[in-house]
């Protein structure tokens, strides 16, 4: 769905596109995810990142914090895994699937790795969460965070 992903030329680290099913690995391992898929190397940045996830088909909901992944997966593909960016949103439930959003790459925490096990992956995303819940108490962004009813529509 290239068409669907438009890298803005103002902000390269901003990405909207329609989310796609992953794997679903994701929520096996107590994580799921938002993916995204990205053409070529269109969006730079590699990496995990801090970031705010905006539902597009909601204008009028606020934005909500997330843990974001950019990148060909290391721990399970090899370099010529597909690419792409997958968004934990912060106490977020519901199935955001065929949804429009647009992810905001505020700050990067770290670079892609391989793991040696999935256990370790694990330990490392519980890790990348708080410190995106950091980067937004940091931010000022507490309010976003709290937990609240999602409306499935
Ligand atoms: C915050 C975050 C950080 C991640 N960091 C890595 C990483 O360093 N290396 C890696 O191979 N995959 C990383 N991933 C991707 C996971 O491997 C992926 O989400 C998981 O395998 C689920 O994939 P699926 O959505 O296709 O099921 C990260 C994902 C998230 C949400």
């Amino acid at each position: 769905m290239e068409e669907e992903i438009m890298q803005k030329a103002a902000d390269p680290l901003i990405v909207e596109g329609v989310v796609e099913t992953g794997a679903q690995r994701g929520r096996e391992l107590g994580f799921p995810t938002a993916n995204l898929s990205l053409a070529g190397d269109a969006v730079r940045g590699d990496g995990v990142w801090a970031g705010l996830v905006r539902l597009l088909d909601e204008p009028d909901s606020w934005p909500r914090v997330a843990a974001v992944s950019v990148g060909r997966r290391p721990t399970f593909y090899d370099r010529r895994g597909p690419r792409l960016l997958e968004a934990h949103l912060l106490d977020f439930r519901g199935d955001l699937y065929g949804r429009p959003i647009r992810v905001e790459l505020c700050q990067r925490l770290r670079p892609m790795r391989a793991f040696g096990s999935v256990e370790a992956l694990v330990r490392q995303l519980g890790d990348d969460i708080a410190d995106a819940r950091g980067w937004a108490a940091a931010a000022g962004l507490e309010a976003l965070q709290r937990d609240r009813v999602h409306v499935d529509r």
